[in-house]
């Protein structure tokens, strides 16, 4: 487990970079926190080390997007915002998308749709919104 407190958005990204750099496929990223803590800003260091180009964004109008990463993986983002039901995802075919190793998930409000998780396999970030540029970032996996 670790424990850092990020002093801006910057360095949010600079420390999701570092993570993506140890991610190889099947990995399954759950981040909670509240609005504003800086759950998307870590997505986007993430997406960038992965080599992804697009501008990510939270998906306010799907549930989750697809992009095409490095070394031939593909990124999921998904946003839990909306959901109602943790079954909305399964008619979405998330057993399919978390089971193929070539896939790498990052899920924000994962904590909807915990019974769905596998018990492998599993970072989990919680950020915490200290003030208006201090977030604190805790990072722990499951293997
Ligand atoms: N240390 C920090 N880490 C992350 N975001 C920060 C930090 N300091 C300020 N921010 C700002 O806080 C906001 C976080 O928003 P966002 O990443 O969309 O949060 P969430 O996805 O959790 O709702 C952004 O506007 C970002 O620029
Ligand atoms: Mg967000």
């Amino acid at each position: 487990m670790s424990q850092t407190i990020s002093k801006s958005a910057k360095q949010t990204q600079t420390i999701a970079a570092k993570l993506a750099r140890q991610l190889s496929g099947q990995e399954i990223l759950c981040l909670t926190g509240e609005l504003g803590s800086g759950k998307t800003t870590f997505i986007q260091g993430l997406a960038k080390e992965l080599n992804i180009k697009d501008n990510i964004t939270s998906p306010t109008f799907v549930i989750y997007k697809k992009y095409k990463a490095k070394n031939n993986l593909n990124f999921y983002h998904f946003d839990l915002y909306r959901i109602q039901e943790p079954q909305e995802i399964l008619d979405l075919g998330f057993e399919e998308i978390i089971n193929n190793k070539k896939n790498i998930i990052a899920i924000e409000w994962s904590e909807k749709i915990k019974d769905l998780l596998p018990n492998k396999n599993i970072i989990y970030i919680k950020f915490e919104y200290l003030d208006k540029n201090k977030r604190k970032i805790i990072i722990a996996s499951k293997k």
